[in-house]
Formats: C-alpha cells, structure tokens, sequence
C-alpha cells in the first residue's frame, strides 16, 4: 500500500503535491517523491523517511511547474532507499511514473530491459514501467501506456507524466485504489479522498481497466483493453476531514478490519505461479536442500502475532511434517531452547521493532539457527536482521488492535506451508491444486462475513455491560478463541478467558454461573461432537452461548442460544474467516462503551521495550 497525489492546473504543483502526501502518509511513510513538469522538462526529488524529509530537501530549492505527480511509499520491493523511492524515471528522465500495488511479472520484464541494454537504478517492481514507456513511446503517451499494461501483470494504480506531452497527466487502475478530483481549470489524483478533500469534493472513482487521461480542462476515461468511452458517476463527497482519513469509517480499526479482502489479496498477489499451480516464494534464498534438511520450527512472537504463530505450527506440522514449538518471545530468550543443526526459527513481528521478538531473534542467530522473519514492515530492524523475510504487505496498521496483520500473517504462514511441503513432497499435485484453489476463495470469504456485520453488532450491544467472557474451542478453534479474547480485552477492558473446551472441566467450569456469556467456535468437523458436549457442559450450568460454524453445520442452532456462521473453506484456513466475527465483536463493543478504539489505554503500537 503507497499513496498516490497528482495535479494538473494553473497553480504551483509543489504545495498542492506535499500537502495531499501528507494526507496519504497513513497508507505507508518510508519516503517520499515529487515530480514536477514547467515545459522545459521533469525535476524529481525523492527521499528516504517522512514526508518532512521531503519537504526539507525542497524548501530551499521549490520545483516550478503546474503539473506533478507524487508518492509517500510503503516498500515491497526493495528496501526503503533514496533510490527506491518513487517516482521512477526512464534513462533519459523523460518518462516519470509513481506506482501503487505490485507487478508480479517484474523480474522476467527487467532481466529483458537489462538485456537491451537498459541499466536500472532502483530495486523496485515500479521501474520496469519508466523503461517500458519509453521503449513503446512513438509521439503518443496514451498508446504508450496502454501497450504497457498490456505487457504488465499484478495490482497497480499507476501516473504518468512525459516531457513530451506536457499538459497532460495519464492514470490507469488495477486492483489499487484511485480517484479524481475535479476543480475547475484544474485536476487532482488521489489514492484516497482525503488527499483532495481541501481543494474540491467532486470525485471520480476508478474502477478496474479504467484509463484516465487528465488535462487543466478535461478528464476523459477509456478501458483500457477496448479503448472505448466509460462512464463513471460524477460523486459528491460530503464527509468531514477525519472521516476522510477513516476513508468514512468511524475508526481505523473498523477501516482495517474492512480492508482484509484487500490485504489478503495482496499477501497472495505474486506468489501463486497460476500456471504450474504453486507456492512461489522468489524473495526467500533457502535452497529447495537445506529446505529440506529442516527438522523442527521454532515459531517466536508476542501478542496477536503470537496467535498468528500458533496456527502456524498447525501449517506446518499437518501440510509439511515438521515438528514446531511456538513461543512467546519474552519467555523463549530465556529459557534456553535446544538447537540442533536443523533447526529454523521463523519470528512473526508486524511492526518488525517489536523488542522481544528482536532480542529472540538474536538469540537464534548466535546459537546458529536460521532465521525467517514474518513482518509487515520492509526495512524494519527485524527483516534488516533476519536472514529471510516474508513480508505481509497488508498496508500500514494504524489502530492499536491488529487484524489485517493477523489474517495476512496467516495467510503467509499457508503459503510458506504449502511451499515447504512441495518442496519435501510431502503433499501431492492433488492436494496442492485443492489447498490453492480454497486459499484464492478466502478474500470473497471474508467479504461475505463482513457483509453479515450487523448481527454481530447487535450481539455486542447485548454484551457489553458484562464483566466477563468466555471463548472456547479446539484445536485450531482453540487458537482463534486465543486472538478473539485477546482483542476483546484490549480494547473493550472486559475480561475474558480463551478455554480449551475439553479443559473447562478441570477447574474453570467453577467460573460458568448463569447468564455467563460464552462464545464457542466449532468449525472443525471431526471435532464438533466433542464441543457440542462442552457447549453442553456450559449450557448446563446456566450460559447463553453464541456458536461460530461452518454454513453446512446444520446442527449447531440446538445446542446454542445463537449462531454466527461463516463460509466453509478447508479445516486449516478456517481461522482466516472464523476470527473475522470475533474482530467484529471485539470492536462493536469497544464503540457502544465509548472507547477509545484505535489507542486503548496503557498499549502501544510498537512495543520497543522489554
Ligand atoms: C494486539 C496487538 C499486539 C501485537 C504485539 C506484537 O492487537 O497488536 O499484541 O501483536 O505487540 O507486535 P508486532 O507484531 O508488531 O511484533
């Protein structure tokens, strides 16, 4: 997730430029980049760090021009840099782009270019498109643009400015937001309305294949595959600034809980080689034989990423046979773990800074352990340290309560599963096609639950004066039911308890009086007989219970007070989906209380302390 700015008018593109940037910077602040246009050519200036690194560099020395494109980046491909910032340019400095999404086909496209003779100064996916518009560049930019798609494959919101077509701004969208601002003798790019909301609140909203090509005066939209006229609906924005920011909703949390389908889709995006039906994973270096000379897993992590790891151990140990402890990171430093010579230590970290999970990852390295890092944060301490990284690329997670980095981080231990069990074959071509096919389905999946949000909403208004909860659940229920406490703690300050429900009987049933409210997960088939006797066992005892299955559970509804169900996938993902009610809850009840949502009191979003 980047944030994308452009204007085209009669004004000095500059402050218009740095100010809706600064607006965007939630969506990703490792650096920042100008471009701007005055008819004699393109000066760019781009930085590594805030946008008030930017804004210093141009202080002395303002771009003139009134057209430009902008770009405030979070890094996917290559690490936060001067030389990674956006916007990327042609040899001659006559193509400028600013990009945001990912192209999958990057590597093939530049190992060509490189071939023609093409030398790259960046190590971003974006680059490929400066050099390809200016190799199919022929006395028109939007022919230009429109062969590069063609050639082009992944998510992208993409803007074009050419010295030689000085008065013009081109845009395409796929899979990545954008939108235009209209004003009067002048037009405005945007990722997001926020960036444009100070200058006009009449916006077109792209939708995917749509080109745009934008003049002071004129905006006209083709498809790109067809190149005929589309029509999109001229909207009004009536929203205030902060719900701008929100992008309309109340809180960032809700905004993040909403954005999984997206998140997901883009964890997935590059990884699945549709063609042989595998798990591609390009940035990892561990060869397919020390792969498969790999005996156990540690798994290290705190809090909700934590919860990520223990779903994880299910991954591994069910799709690739290997034995996996999972850890919290503030205990496993010290409690002096067995390594042996086959042992990986995978951390899971979404900010990468998290003091705990860092210190456990030195400690790995120095007993010489390999180390594999899960992190949503390119160029983080803990992906600079480790020697692998998966990176989530979720976007930027702004309130306090994680869940877009907990579903993208199950999301990368699936895909790091199947990829580990191809490659010891301990899964066949069979298996792989029907794992492959379930996890594409899971972003739709998480849509449809987030479409039913209003009964959960209503269930947390029935909640949320009670003093205590409880979850329970097994297995990989029994993890989720760990995550779903966890956030209905910290941000609703009701305590709860997650519960094995086989243990229950062995001391916490004490606690089960009546009208406890219980909240059981079954959406394990060869489990389900089981908990329908613990729900039985609480139920007994005076509890209301809400149940979450599977939509083919027909049975669940007797032995509860209320059910919640969700779309059936494969017994292992079911996590990915069964935790999206838990989140919705947790929130609705937060909001009913009045809370503080997106900073609960006492936590942190990046903890860098021990
Ligand atoms: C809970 C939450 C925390 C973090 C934990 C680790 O909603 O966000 O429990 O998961 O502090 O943080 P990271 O993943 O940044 O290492």
């Amino acid at each position: 997730m980047c944030g994308i700015m452009g204007y085209i008018g009669y004004r000095q593109a500059q402050p218009i430029l740095l100010n809706g940037l600064r607006k965007l910077e939630y969506r990703g602040y490792d650096s920042a980049g100008i471009a701007v246009c005055n008819g004699q050519g393109i000066t760019v200036r781009k930085k590594q760090g805030r946008i008030e690194a930017l804004e210093q560099q141009v202080a002395s020395q303002p771009l003139l021009g009134t057209v430009g494109i902008g770009h405030t980046r979070w890094a996917t491909h290559g690490k936060p840099s001067d030389d990674n910032s956006h916007p990327h340019t042609d040899q001659s400095g006559a193509f400028t782009v600013v990009h945001n999404g990912i192209i999958e086909n990057y590597l093939d496209i530049r190992q060509e270019l490189i071939e023609e003779g093409v030398a790259f100064a960046s190590e971003t996916d974006t680059e490929v498109i400066a050099h390809l518009l200016a190799k199919w560049y022929d006395n028109d930019l939007v022919a230009a643009v429109k062969k590069v798609a063609g050639i082009i494959r992944g998510a992208y919101a993409l803007a074009v400015m050419c010295e030689y077509e000085p008065d013009k701004l081109v845009v395409i969208r796929y899979a990545s937001p954008l939108i235009i601002g209209i004003g009067a003798g002048e037009k405005y790019i945007g990722s997001d309305i926020p960036a444009i909301l100070e200058h006009t609140r009449d916006v077109y909203v792209l939708e995917d294949g749509d080109l745009a090509v934008l003049t002071k005066d004129s905006v006209t939209l083709l498809d790109v595959d067809t190149s005929r006229p589309v029509q999109r609906e001229l909207v009004r924005i009536e929203w205030d600034k902060e719900q701008a920011e929100k992008d309309g909703f109340d809180h960032y949390m809700l905004k993040e809980i909403h954005e999984q389908p997206h998140a997901l889709r883009h964890t997935m995006t590059g990884r699945i080689d549709e063609a042989g039906g595998m798990v591609v994973l390009p940035e990892l270096r561990i060869r397919p034989d020390e792969l498969r000379q790999v005996e156990k897993i540690y798994i290290v992590a705190c809090g909700t990423a934590y919860h990520a790891g223990l779903i994880g151990k299910h991954v591994f140990e069910h799709l690739a046979h290997i034995p996996v402890e999972v850890d919290v990171a503030s205990e496993f430093r010290y409690r002096k773990p067995l390594y042996t010579p086959g042992t990986l230590t995978i951390v899971v970290s979404q900010s990468g800074e998290t003091a705990d999970t860092l210190a456990a990852l030195r400690e790995a390295k120095r007993n010489g352990s390999r180390v594999l890092a899960i992190t949503n944060v390119v160029g983080s301490t803990i992906a600079r340290e480790a020697d692998e990284v998966m990176t989530t690329n979720a976007g930027p997670e702004i309130a306090v309560a994680s869940t877009k980095a907990y579903t993208s981080q199950l999301l990368a231990f699936y895909l790091l599963g199947i990829y580990f069990a191809q490659g010891k074959g301990t899964i066949d071509d069979q298996e792989r096609a029907t794992l492959l096919q379930a996890l594409a389905q899971l972003p739709d999946q998480v849509e449809a639950i987030l479409s039913h949000a209003d009964k959960l909403r209503q269930f947390a208004d029935a909640i949320k004066e009670e003093q205590q909860l409880f979850f329970i659940g097994r297995g990989l229920d029994h993890a989720v039911c760990l995550e779903g406490s966890l956030k209905l703690k910290e941000i609703s300050y009701i305590h709860s308890e997650a519960y094995a429900a086989g243990e229950l009987k062995h001391g916490t049933l004490a606690l089960i009086e009546e009208g406890t409210r219980v909240i059981a997960l079954s959406t394990q088939a060869d489990l389900h007989e089981k908990m329908v006797n613990n729900i039985t066992e609480v139920k007994a005892r005076g509890a209301v219970v809400l149940g979450i299955a599977l939509d083919d559970n027909v049975e669940l509804h007797r032995s509860v007070d209320d059910v919640c169900l969700i779309p059936g996938t494969l017994p292992l993902f079911t996590p990915i989906l069964s935790v999206i009610p838990l989140q919705l809850i947790s929130y609705y009840t937060a909001a009913a209380l009045g809370n503080d949502v997106d900073r609960p009191r006492n936590l942190a979003k990046s903890v860098t302390v021990e």
